[in-house]
Formats: C-alpha cells, structure tokens, sequence
C-alpha cells in the first residue's frame, strides 16, 4: 500500500442494482458516431462470398457457373519484417528530477490525472468540488493498478478500454486541510469517497499517435466508494445486502472471460468508519463492458489486504487466481475455480469466482512448497482452532489466540487468521504475483518488512529494508497443482550501502532498487519492475536517504536468465510507479503515477496522481 493509505488506516486497524446491460448498438452510435463505420465494417466486411458459389440456373435447371478470370499475377510484396521485441532500449540513470523520464526515442504523455473528466461534467480547473456529485464523475485519486480491454470489432491497438484502479484520495485537489472521517461533514465524506473504487474510460490513439479519452462514450463509468455492490460467494449472507463502496482499491487482475478485478487493499472502511467491516477486503469483478453481472464482492477468493491477482490458465480452460497479503507479513494465496471457464459463452462464466477452493502458499526449507487449502474441517480449520500470531516480527512468539471456523465463511471472512492456522507461511508484504506466458513460472515481489525480526528460507532477511522478488514454479505447470517449488529470484539493494551490512546490498545486476512493487511479465515474456520505496524513506545507512542511493521510484526491466535489470522511466518527486497496461502490439505501455508532490503533471498546478502513456516515437514496440 502507499504510504499515505497506511497512515489513514492506522487509527482503525484492530449505483450498480439494475445496471444497464448490453449497450445496444444504436446507444453506442449516438454517443459515438464513428463507431458505426467500425462496428459496419466488423459486423458485414468480412463476409467476402467467394464467386463460384455464386451459381445461377440454365433454362434445364441445371446450374450455370461462373468461372473467375484467371488473375494476373501481382508481384511478390516484401515481407514486412516482424516487430523486434527485443530489449535494446537505452538504459535511463538515476535521477531526482520533477518529471519523468524516458529512453532516447520515447515519449510519455499524461492521459488521465485525478479530477479529469470520467463522465461527463465539470472537471477539476483549480477549485475545489463544489459539490460530492461533481467530484463523482472525476478521474479519482492515487491510480493503481489498471488493465485494457478489447471493444469488440475494434483494433485493440488504435481503441479500447481503460480500468484503472483509485487507491487513495488525492486530497489536495477535493478539500482544504486534513481529512478527519469522526469530523467530517456528509459532503465531505461523500467528496471523500468518490475518489476510491475504479474508473473505465475508452481511449483511441489519433493520428499523431497520442492517445486520448473520448468524452462521452457510453463505457466511461465511474465505480466509487458511494456506489452499491452486491457479494457473491459463500461469505455473501453475512455480508450486507447492498454494500455501499469499495476503497483502498490498489492493485488489479483480470479473468480469462476479460472481466475486471478490482483490490480492496484493506479490511475496514477508513474513509466512512461507519460502515460493517466486513464489507471490505474483497476482490470485486467488475465487467467493463457491462454485459455480465453488476459489481461483485467475490467472496470466495477470501478477504485480506489484496494487492493484485494474476491469473494462470491451462489448454481445457482450468484457471488459477494468484493473490498477495499485502500485510506486514501477509500470506500469499491462490483461488482455483470449481469448474472450467468458457471461452464461447462468456455469460456462463458469471458466477464462476463464487464456487471454488482458495489455498495458502507454504514455502518449505528444502526449496519445495504446498498449497494448504482453506476449506472448514480441513487443515485445523474447526471450532477452538489455535492462530499462532504473526511469528516473524518479534524474537518473542506471540501467544495464540483461539478462532472459531464454524463453516466457510468463518474461514473466508477470517482468511488471515485461517492462513497462519492451516500452516501457511507468512511473508515480507506480498505485492504483485505474476504469471509468465508459457506458465512456467510464477513470480512475486515481496516489497519490504524492516520490522521481520525472524528470517525464514523463503524471507532470509531480517530488518528487510528493500524487499525481494520470489520465484516459483507449479508441479506439472499446472493451475491444479497442490505442490511446487521455489527460489528467490532477486533480493533488492545496493552495493553501496555495504556500510549498513550485507542484508542492504542485495544481488542485482546493473540498475540497482529498493522495494519492488508493480510487476509484470508481458505477453513477449518480458518482465517489468516497478517501486515503492517510501519518500522519505531509510536506505539503511546514517546520512543517506533513499533517493540518494536508488534515485526517485522507477520501472525497470529485469532479465529473468540474468537478472540484469535496466532502469527504463524514473518518475516525479514524491510519486511511486505503479500500475502497467498495453496494447497487444505492445506499442504502446499505460503506466500509473501515484501521489506525486511536486510541480508535476501540470507546471504551476497542485501535484495529481495521473496515467500517462509512454510509447517510441517510431511506433514500434516498447523495449527497442
Ligand atoms: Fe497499494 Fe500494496 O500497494
Ligand atoms: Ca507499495
Ligand atoms: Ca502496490
């Protein structure tokens, strides 16, 4: 989580019925007219009827065909050589400097910041929301994690969908002073939470190879911490039946039938304290395309401090869901859906994250590891279990408290609790998982716990100041499979804080970093990192600040074989990176800046968190 959610949240730790469904053709046209040249063309420009069928009948009835005139041969065109996706970009250095920066032949435009228009009405221009309803419809704060989406019948290259997720409030652009929920007005609250939950809005590239929101497209929808949610799942019947709000919504996923999945990275509602609990800590599905169901809470998949999910698929459309604790120390998760998704009828997949089983990742001595699954009655998950406590951050071992898993929403609602019981093992704040194409291997970064005073094989260092990035493979390569093996990937640091000791240093090869947060391996195979060190932050030496050593925070590109990593954007002052999306081609790379505190995105204006696109000026794909 950003720094400034886990200070919000400290105090308080111990519109979706009847949503429209498929946008009818006639609705998108109005709103957009150059779609109807698109969807013609999609719908009836492929249906080239060869002409020999094109028989006629003679006066006996028998058929007259005609045979085409033999062509002309054309001459052989010269292949286009294939996309180079090869990582030959110009590695960037470190630096402090109050705007991002690109290789050499880049460039990286601003999209959306918080307070732009979602829906249509008034954004922000500099003046506070007059209104909750206003500040409804804007872009919210502190982007996270985001995916794109297809638009049928579209060039998914040049158009399509944009969800992003709103951690946070950005809060300098919606209110004057601190943020205080025991003392805040109706409005403000209301104001308060309109900048969590997710936005989707539709974005083209135009001819100058910008890309740009299309006000007023029908798929521009807000989703925020004021809206109605449903929960599906067995947890749902203790859950309220209309939940108001989602928040804290940080990292993201998507599934195979291209639904969204948003993370509540927390497991009560700071913003409005009011609200049951248990409401929160959820992974919500949200279809972008509104076909499917209204947003969901889906329970199933366990509630705890999520950041992102990643999906694994196999050839018969069997699928696993990875999952990390973001939690000092949290477990790290997979969620495996009873029954095989469909990739020809995508409403059949509507309730398939409701009826699964969810397991806990174990990682033993021995470089092995079992998935525990978290199921009543099984693993010590009965009345009067034992939870031995968070062991890893104290010499001292906590005393073990007693739970109660009386059924399975005891263990979903109690899921960090049912984690440590059925032995799983707890880890230095699970961030992103990642699946790589070829599902050989799974990877995951462990950001940071400066507090870990016990080490383990699978978290080696105590007083983990700048995190490490976990590998692991499944038996088989197998969403099913129960057991695996490990390695640690890469641990983070730098040679130069040798000084503060050998757990500073770390093992990485070329542009060093601290606490890697956002990761991902693209559809190439190619695996980005992106951090999250705390501004201001320790580096673990006296008289040393962090950006001092690593720089402000950074995307990087990290050879799995050697791990070679090359520093590919720095951002802003202030700001962590965060939040990956592209188009298949892969010319094109969405990527978040959160809670930036300088003159940045707009000179002279407040600091907003804000997507911005980074593409080659050359079109062609990122990492040349
Ligand atoms: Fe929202 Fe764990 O980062
Ligand atoms: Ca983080
Ligand atoms: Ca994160």
């Amino acid at each position: 989580m950003s720094h400034l959610t886990d200070k919000a949240r400290a105090p308080y730790r111990g519109e979706a019925g009847g949503l429209p469904g498929p946008d009818s053709l006639e609705a998108i046209v109005a709103e957009n007219p150059t779609r109807r040249t698109l969807l013609r063309n999609g719908l009836f420009g492929l249906s080239v009827i060869p002409a020999m069928a094109l028989a006629a009948c003679d006066d006996d009835g028998n058929p007259i065909v005609t045979v085409p005139p033999t062509p002309t041969p054309s001459p052989t065109p010269t292949p286009t050589p294939p996309p180079s996706f090869a990582i030959s970009f110009a590695a960037v250095a470190a630096n402090q400097d109050d705007r991002v920066t690109v290789p050499d032949g880049y460039t990286a435009d601003v999209l959306l910041k918080a307070g732009d228009s979602v829906e249509a009405g008034t954004p922000y221009s500099g003046s506070f929301p007059a209104s909750p309803a206003v500040a409804e419809k804007w872009a919210g704060g502190g982007h996270d994690g985001m995916e794109y989406f297809a638009l049928p019948e579209v060039d998914a290259n040049t158009r399509g969908l944009l969800a992003m997720n709103y951690e946070y409030p950005d809060f300098n652009i919606l209110m004057a002073g601190d943020y205080d929920p025991a003392a805040a007005s109706a409005d403000q609250k209301a104001i308060a939470l309109s900048a969590v939950g997710i936005g989707v809005v539709e974005i083209a590239k135009g001819g100058d190879g910008k890309w740009t929101v299309q006000a007023g497209s029908t798929y521009n929808r807000r989703y925020t911490g004021n809206s109605s949610y449903r929960a599906g799942g067995p947890a749902a019947g203790l859950l309220s039946g209309s939940i108001k709000g989602m928040l804290n919504n940080c990292s993201s996923g998507r599934t195979p039938w291209n639904t969204y999945l948003t993370c509540e990275e927390t497991m009560d509602n700071y913003l409005d304290p009011a609200q049951p609990e248990t409401n929160y800590g959820w992974v919500v599905e949200i279809d972008p395309l509104r076909e499917l169901a209204v947003p969901t809470k889906r329970t199933a998949m366990g509630r705890f401090n999520h950041e992102n999910v990643a999906f694994m698929a196999s050839t018969d459309r069997r699928v696993a869901f990875y999952m990390g604790d973001d939690t000092t120390p949290g477990c790290i998760y997979k969620f495996v859906p009873d029954r095989a998704y469909s990739d020809t009828n995508r409403a059949a997949n509507t309730d398939l994250l409701d009826y699964g089983t969810l397991y806990v990742a174990r990682f033993n001595g021995d470089g092995t590891g079992e998935w525990r699954a978290l199921v009543v009655g099984e693993n010590g998950l009965t009345a009067g279990a034992l939870d031995p406590g968070n062991t890893s951050q104290s010499t001292t071992p906590p005393t073990p408290t007693t739970v109660d898993f009386n059924n399975q929403a005891d263990v979903l609602i109690k899921c960090q609790q049912a984690a440590r019981v059925a032995g799983g093992t707890v880890m230095d704040r699970p961030e992103w998982l990642t699946v790589a194409p070829d599902n050989s291997a799974i990877f995951c970064t462990l950001t940071n716990n400066s507090g870990r005073r016990v080490a383990d094989p699978a978290n080696p260092r105590i007083r983990n100041l700048h995190g490490h990035i976990l590998k692991f493979s499944e038996e088989g390569d197998s969403p099913l499979a129960t057991k695996f093996s490990w390695e640690i990937f890469l641990s983070a640091g730098d040679p130069a804080l040798a000084a503060g000791g050998s757990n500073l240093v770390g093992d990485i090869e070329g542009d060093t970093f601290s606490s890697p947060d956002g990761l991902r391996i693209d559809p190439q195979g190619r695996m980005w990192v992106q951090t999250d060190h705390s501004v201001p932050g320790s580096s673990g030496v006296d008289g040393t600040t962090i950006d001092g050593t690593f720089g402000h925070n950074a995307m990087f590109y990290v050879d799995q074989q050697n791990k070679q990593s090359k520093r590919f954007l720095v951002g802003p002052l202030g700001c962590e990176i965060t939040g990956l999306a592209y188009t298949p081609d892969l010319t094109t790379f969405f990527v978040n800046i959160q809670h930036p505190t300088g003159d940045w995105p707009v000179a002279g204006e407040a600091p907003r968190s804000s997507t911005i696109v980074v593409r080659r000026t050359d079109s062609q794909p990122v990492g040349n």
